[in-house]
């Protein structure tokens, strides 16, 4: 190729690119701007060429971070070197840029002193906008849900503090009255039901009082070894098998209070139980994900409609003949006490898998 077409085929190449590009000297002057770098700028070709970078850049207020990335090239010699920044348009117009730049060097010869540096960016401004909105919409989404459980949990105390007497009395009544006339029709009925309710006010009242987690170095794959070994007896007596797979380094620790997740993890185990009447298959695994502990239950019975799905940790919200719909909402609060969640997929007839999410900020007691 002729040098004069390959100086047209270099031209064209950056015209036709998205991405803004500045070629700077090694004493710092820009010598080639493509038409993208000038739109995204907003500065012409002849505003720039030939001038310094810091002479016209450096003058311009809310650029620090922009120009920092030429000084961290130029000072840390770095190759592709890629950082987000805020950028100001001369009418005072703010950007977000994703900027590369890099040493230009002779890839002919590499002993060659540099060339100077070239610079690459890309406007992402609206990305970044979309994405600063999802984050601000998921956090209003998360204050919603909590705000209702707060609400829900507040009314499920207000209804249990208001019929703890009236239903100790009919109960206590029924009794009586039972040991005095044995035969008396529908009374067993009576204290039968008053003792579901009395149940009820106990449930929520444990719900109310549970305490602040006390949190202890824990080693997680022991700790979760003795919760399945306590239900092992009366998974396999009920045709159920049991399989656990850890993925967790041996030495694995959290912080928690092994007495409140060992009732969240048997809540969910118990429920999973519930749900396999015919028998079936539980299987536990644990694993790090992304600074935290995932530990997955996962069953194979009857799932969970789609209709249910979004009520299932609520408060007294139960699909049992005797359930009273305090469980999942129980362990949803110890969970949350422990700065974790729990995520849920089910599918009818196949089965139920409940993810609990932990924080795996090891020597952090607050973690
Ligand atoms: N593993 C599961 N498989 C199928 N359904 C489930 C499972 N876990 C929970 N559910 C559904 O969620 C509902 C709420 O569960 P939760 O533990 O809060 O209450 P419950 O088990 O009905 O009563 P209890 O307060 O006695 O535990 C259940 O009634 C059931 O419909
Ligand atoms: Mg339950």
């Amino acid at each position: 190729m002729m040098n004069n077409e390959k100086i047209i085929l270099y031209e064209n190449i950056l015209a036709s690119m998205n991405d803004g590009l500045i070629a700077i000297s090694s004493d710092g002057e820009m010598f080639m701007i493509n038409p993208a770098a000038e739109e995204i700028l907003e500065y012409s070709r002849e505003q720039l060429q030939g001038k310094g970078w810091g002479e016209v850049f450096f003058l311009q207020g809310g650029n620090e971070e922009f120009n920092q990335v030429i000084l961290d090239v130029i000072y840390e010699k770095k190759i592709k070197y890629s950082k987000i920044v805020p950028y100001c348009t001369p009418s005072g117009r703010k950007k977000i840029l994703a900027m590369n730049s890099s040493y230009l060097r002779d890839m002919a010869d590499e002993k060659k002193p540099l060339i100077g540096m070239i610079v690459l960016f890309y406007d992402i401004s609206e990305f970044y906008r979309l994405q600063e909105r999802e984050k601000e919409l998921l956090i209003k989404a998360r204050e919603l849900i909590q705000e209702r459980a707060r609400a829900l949990e507040k009314l499920a105390q207000g209804v249990a503090h208001e019929i703890r007497n009236p239903v100790t009395a009919i109960g206590g009544f029924a009794a009586r009255l039972l040991k005095e006339n044995p035969d008396l029709k529908y009374l067993d009925k009576i204290l039968q039901n008053a003792r579901r309710l009395e149940n009820i006010v106990t449930e929520v009242s444990n719900f109310t009082k549970l305490s602040t987690p006390r949190k202890e170095p824990c080693n997680v794959r022991t700790f979760l070894e003795d919760v399945l070994v306590y239900y092992s007896p009366l998974l396999s007596s009920k045709n159920m098998e049991i399989a656990f797979q850890c993925d967790l380094p041996e030495h694995k620790t959290l912080h928690l209070d092994k007495g409140l997740i060992k009732e969240a993890l048997g809540i969910l185990i118990e429920n999973a139980m519930e749900a396999m009447e015919e028998g079936g298959r539980l299987t536990v695994r644990c694993f790090e994900e992304k600074g935290s502990v995932k530990i997955v239950i996962e069953d194979t019975g009857k799932g969970i409609s789609e209709n249910d799905l979004p009520y299932i940790f609520d408060p007294f919200f139960s699909t049992k003949a005797n359930g009273i719909g305090m469980g999942l909402a129980k362990a949803k609060k110890i969970i949350n006490d422990h700065a974790g969640y729990i995520d849920v997929e089910s599918n009818v007839e196949v089965g139920t898998v409940f993810t609990v999410t932990l924080p795996a900020l090891e020597n952090s007691p607050g973690a």
